[in-house]
């Protein structure tokens, strides 16, 4: 009896762990990026077979999951929000590409990106001006970063390209820089 009551016991913090909220300032809203984009982000980026590539604030996981199915790359998303954090994992789970798609449930402030061969991001400016010192410090020489219609302030993209309509009825910017 002691035995069960210990084991749910486990179970419950292990429970309440997965599902509390990380600590962490939220930097942008969700508002997904349309698939179109995702497409368009990832090309321009150059993501290649094997690369390593990290969405800040992964939302639905869609660029994740691109990234590791259409591209056949490792990648990972980091997801404050554990309601998007919980249903994109699953929806990993359910494709069946654990191995190479995974969404930590964290604070985009907190992790280690010094990995990466791409980041994808679509903060607000001012998120990017507090995520910057992070992939200042972190980042090795060469990596690709793509900003999804706010640019990074007080870095200079190798390449701007206007997408005047998704289809959607709204124009979208994107931004390539390289370390
Ligand atoms: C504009 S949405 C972009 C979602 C996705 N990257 C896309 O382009 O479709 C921004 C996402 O960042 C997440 N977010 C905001 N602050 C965060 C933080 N400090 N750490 C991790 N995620 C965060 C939000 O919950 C939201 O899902």
């Amino acid at each position: 009896m002691k035995l069960l009551a210990a084991g749910l016991l486990m179970a419950l913090t292990a429970l309440a762990q997965i599902t509390a909220q990380p600590a962490g300032e939220k930097l942008a809203p969700y508002y997904p990026t349309p698939d179109t984009i995702v497409e368009r982000m990832l090309e321009l980026g150059q993501l290649k077979p094997g690369e390593k590539m990290f969405d800040l604030g992964s939302g639905d996981g869609r660029i994740v999951i691109m990234a590791a199915r259409k591209y056949n790359a490792d990648a990972t998303g980091v997801e404050l929000d554990t309601d998007l954090y919980l249903s994109s994992q699953a929806k990993i789970r359910k494709l069946g590409i654990e191995k190479t798609a995974r969404i930590i449930h964290g604070d985009i402030l907190t992790q280690n990106y010094s990995a990466a061969n791409l980041i994808t991001v679509y903060l607000l400016p001012e998120s990017n001006i507090k995520a910057r010192p992070i992939l200042e410090s972190q980042l090795k020489k060469g990596t690709r970063i793509v900003a999804h219609d706010f640019g990074i302030g007080g870095w200079t993209p190798v390449k701007t390209v206007t997408i005047p309509d998704d289809g959607e009825g709204r124009s979208h910017t994107l931004f390539l820089y390289v370390r």
